[in-house]
């Protein structure tokens, strides 16, 4: 990896797929819910770093579709920890102008946590800095199929020209729309693998994956990243 250049771009959009919080525990002798709960200070850590650096807009996989087939006592302790953020780090986000954004089907989670969000998203609306955007029973396959039926039912009505139909107009119907497109994605714990996160917005997005566990990435291990993203920005970037 590079070093860090303070004076070069940073990327505008992070997206991390955070993980390896299991393996964390499980090298400690620990439940997995433990490891989860030190990812929650990874999350802490990376969110006050990306505002420090000047990241306008982060996305965190942080609850996939396929995540539901996890057993049913880690679900409630990955609820009881978005419980505990929401409740917590609100005043947080608002202290430092953080605006809450999620994508997924947020309906399928408890309605404590869909109410605990609807009410930080309205909160921080207004907020310009950065953008916290919380990926929450999200798939990308899902969310392409959601959008292909909205586009569907307009051309249907009438509304939409099957033929006019362009990326760009695909793009304002994913649960994305109005957010530009990740310039980096982070993966931890180094597996190679998209699984199912952003499969359309990481078109162009530089991919930098670390041996690091979740738990234990911490700024420098971010700087790092951004600092692979700023060399091969400068050798392979435009003009
Ligand atoms: C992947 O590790 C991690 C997750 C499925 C959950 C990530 C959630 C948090 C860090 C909790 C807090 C989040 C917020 C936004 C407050 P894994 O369990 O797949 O690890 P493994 O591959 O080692 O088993």
């Amino acid at each position: 990896m590079s070093a860090f250049d303070p004076g070069k771009e940073v990327p505008r959009h992070i997206a991390i797929i955070m993980d390896g919080n299991g393996r964390w525990a499980a090298a400690r002798g620990l439940p997995r819910r433990d490891g989860h709960r030190a990812g929650a200070d990874s999350v802490e850590e990376v969110l006050r770093s990306c505002r420090e650096l000047g990241v306008k807009y982060l996305t965190l996989y942080a609850f996939s579709s396929e995540n539901w087939k996890r057993p049913e006592s880690e679900i409630n302790a990955l609820m009881g920890l978005l419980a505990h953020f929401l409740r917590e780090k609100t005043p947080t986000l608002m202290r430092n102008n953080i605006r809450l954004q999620v994508i997924g089907h947020i309906e399928k989670l408890p309605a404590r946590n869909q109410r605990q969000l609807a009410e930080s998203i309205a909160m921080t609306a207004k907020n310009d800095g950065l953008t916290l955007i919380v990926a929450l029973s999200y798939g990308s396959r899902e969310e392409i199929v959601d959008a292909a039926k909205e586009l569907m039912k307009k051309a249907k009505a009438g509304e939409l020209d099957p033929d006019a139909l362009d990326v760009e107009t695909f793009g304002r119907h994913l649960y994305t729309a109005g957010l530009p497109d990740p310039d980096l994605l982070i993966r931890t714990s180094g597996e190679c693998r998209v699984s199912n996160f952003l499969l359309w917005q990481i078109s162009y997005a530089e991919i930098v994956i670390t041996d690091v566990f979740w738990p234990d990435f911490r700024r420098p291990h971010l700087e790092a990243a951004i600092g692979e993203y700023q060399r091969r920005h400068r050798r392979f970037g435009g003009l």
